[in-house]
């Protein structure tokens, strides 16, 4: 593969932590092991998270198109365009985000706390507009873009999830390549990897990565859109774009592209009593803090995969916490007694 043939700006802190969760392992019946992966630790940038892995290959590509402002999309409550704005004030840049009503969720504060306080804290023009959830390119967008021309910018547009983007797959194949390096350390392979997947470009990375260690198929995504389909074929689109760009070598194969769609339910954004179970049980084992919009629901399906034996036992499970910790706070309501 050629991965090193793609310029990196780095974002983050380096190789994420590899931590061994004893307490949940135990509260799950104790017949797998799992560890976590903290992403959510990745950088000093405005608390880190998995856009930053991608923004550092998509970043080269900004500064040598000669733009003075990133321009990208999200929700309300969006890890991605805090992360966005955390870049451009690193850079220097300036940033516009278009934040669209993606998640059918009301609290007196939602548009106030978590990343959007840190993305308006950053600088960045933040511009709330009353779309609903869909991961393709929007007409708000689109907007955003030419906004910044008519005023004499340079904008270089970022889509949601920094997934469509060309480069958006490069940081997650690099992932593969550092779990693999870490596991050489730990003298051990995990067998299943966990991935909560929306926009598709960090699960997509990881299947161009992990298929060039013939182990793809064990990455298991867990579906938190609530628009499957439509992830899975963005996450297809990615894969091979990616594949072609790093030269894997072969096509990657559907049974390759895993994704589960069974706890993404009853919407994306908003968490359902089983997700709320989940982000109290992680809280309560092992003081760690997932979210209702994508961690909670991917450690929900951990959960229930581990309680159902989807895992042979003696398994080592690799859960992915992909960040989005602020987001938490717009759902105070809901863990007002814990
Ligand atoms: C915290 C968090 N987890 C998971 C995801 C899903 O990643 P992706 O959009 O690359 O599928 C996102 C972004 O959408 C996120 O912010």
């Amino acid at each position: 593969m050629k991965l090193d043939a793609f310029e990196r700006y780095p974002l983050t802190f380096g190789p994420t932590p590899i931590e061994f969760l004893p307490r949940l392992s135990a509260a799950l019946g104790g017949k797998v092991e799992i560890y976590a992966k903290r992403e959510d630790c990745n950088s000093g940038l405005a608390m880190g998270g998995n856009k930053l892995r991608k923004l550092e290959y998509i970043v080269p590509d900004a500064i040598q198109a000669g733009a003075d402002t990133l321009v990208s999309i999200g929700g309300v409550q969006s890890n991605h365009t805090r992360m966005v704005a955390a870049t451009a004030a690193k850079l220097g840049m300036k940033c516009v985000v278009v934040q669209e009503s993606w998640v059918p969720h009301h609290d007196a504060v939602y548009d106030r706390v978590g990343n959007i306080l840190m993305t308006r804290l950053m600088g960045a023009d933040s511009r709330l507009v009353d779309e609903g959830f869909d991961i393709g390119i929007r007409q708000s967008w689109e907007n955003a873009i030419q906004s910044v021309w008519d005023a004499g910018g340079v904008p270089y547009a970022i889509p949601a999830g920094a997934s469509v983007h060309k480069f958006g797959g490069l940081g997650y194949v690099a992932f593969a390549q550092e779990v693999a390096e870490q596991e050489k350390e730990l003298g051990f392979t995990f067998d299943y990897i966990i991935v909560c997947v929306v926009t598709g470009s960090t699960q997509a990375g990881m299947i161009v990565g992990f298929a060039d260690q013939d182990r793809a198929h064990r990455v298991i995504g867990i579906d938190a859109s609530a628009t499957p389909e439509q992830t899975r074929t963005q996450v297809r689109q990615i894969v091979d774009n990616t594949a072609s760009l790093v030269e894997l070598g072969r096509p990657v194969r559907e049974d390759e592209i895993v994704i589960l769609e069974d706890y993404a339910y009853p919407a994306y954004g908003v968490p359902s009593d089983e997700t709320n179970d989940a982000i109290r049980l992680a809280a309560q084992t092992e003081a760690m803090i997932t979210d209702p919009v994508y961690e909670g629901k991917s450690m929900q399906g951990l959960i229930d995969l581990t309680k159902k034996g989807f895992f042979p036992e003696g398994s080592k499970v690799l859960y992915v916490h992909l960040g989005g910790t602020p987001a938490i706070n717009g759902y105070s309501y809901y863990y007002r007694n814990g």
